[in-house]
């Protein structure tokens, strides 16, 4: 991005022209949908209500994170907790693509509740070009269909705005620094959240123990950037495998699942890297996360595939 002051100015002019009434924004508390909400709050103050939805499907402190982060832009946002209604749409789910309909259909119907409430007409959503190159928008095939693109049900309520919809995400990151929005170098996480951390079935139970692996490597992961060891990667986590693996706890035999690691570099996730990392990180993130699940988690591996073939997450 060339002149971000220049993108900005524009971006609230457009805003202001595609919204005549009310709207609510759609926050994940990621960069995306945090610098669309600046942008929208600039553009259209009170008239827009930022809401940010704790789905069960998120990390581990994240709608505390979530809610530092956004006092830290200065965003009045709502909180909505609806963990019961996802994961009662997710139930006996394991087909990736049914998980991210399920997901899209859910956070829609919230939203037009959301919006019926409070007299909206508009959703706007952080969604940037990758989001819809992948989910079928330009390219081949659809690679993945992204929740908030392809994952949107055809009797849609609401008129959608992505002001952020041409960029990628170091233009975006750009943005927010520009902006002043905190954390701009934070990882991405997808918006289906732990549900395309599991791989098979989605249960609360599964989700928890994603969660667990998932914090594991965030803090390993970090301290080792802080000291020195890593350069940082452009994302780094834990994805639990539906694959029984035979393991030893004292005398016993136990079966437990597997966890797969994923630590690459990428510019702009179209494509990515498995990064080489020191093997006492992967040795301590294996130690800790089968301690802390210990008996439901056997065996702990690290992916050493590049996107493509691979895609950066497994789902
Ligand atoms: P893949 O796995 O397709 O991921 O290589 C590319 C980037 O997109 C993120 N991702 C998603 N983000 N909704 C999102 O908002 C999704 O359904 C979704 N699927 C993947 C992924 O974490 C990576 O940064």
């Amino acid at each position: 991005m060339r002149d971000p002051e220049a993108f900005r100015v524009e971006a609230v002019a457009r805003l202001r022209a595609a919204v005549p009434g009310r709207a609510i924004v759609a926050a994940s508390g990621g960069i995306d949908s945090t610098v669309a909400a600046r942008l929208v709050q600039e553009a259209l103050g009170e008239r827009a209500r930022v809401l940010f939805v704790d789905t069960g499907l998120l990390r581990d402190g994240e709608a505390e994170r979530v809610g530092t982060f956004f006092r830290g832009s200065g965003l009045a946002f709502e909180l909505i907790s609806a963990e019961d209604r996802f994961f009662a749409a997710l139930a006996g789910v394991a087909d990736p693509e049914e998980k991210r309909r399920r997901i899209g259909t859910a956070f829609i119907r919230l939203f037009e509740e959301e919006a019926a409430r409070s007299g909206a007409e508009v959703l706007i959503q952080g969604t940037i070009a990758p989001d819809w190159i992948e989910s079928g928008g330009q390219l081949r095939d659809t690679i993945k269909t992204h929740h908030n693109v392809g994952g949107l049900p055809k009797d849609l309520a609401l008129t959608i705005v992505e002001p952020l919809r041409d960029l990628y995400k170091d233009e975006v990151r750009q943005l927010a620094r520009h902006l002043g929005v905190p954390e701009p170098e934070r990882q991405p996480f997808p918006g289906p959240g732990l549900a395309v951390r599991v791989a098979g079935p989605v249960s609360r139970e599964r989700v928890a123990r994603a969660r667990v692996a998932n914090a594991i490597v965030e803090q390993e992961v970090e301290r080792a950037v802080a000291k020195g060891e890593l350069a940082r990667p452009w994302q780094y986590f834990a994805v639990l495998l539906p694959i029984p693996t035979v393991g030893v706890m004292g005398d016993n035999r136990v079966a437990g699942e597997a966890v797969s690691v994923r630590i690459v570099e990428s510019i702009d996730a179209m494509t990515a890297t498995a990064m080489p990392v020191p093997p006492e990180l992967l040795r301590t993130i294996a130690e800790r996360i089968t301690r802390a699940l210990q008996g439901t988690v056997t065996r702990v591996l690290y992916d050493v595939t590049d996107k493509p073939p691979a895609t950066i997450e497994w789902e």
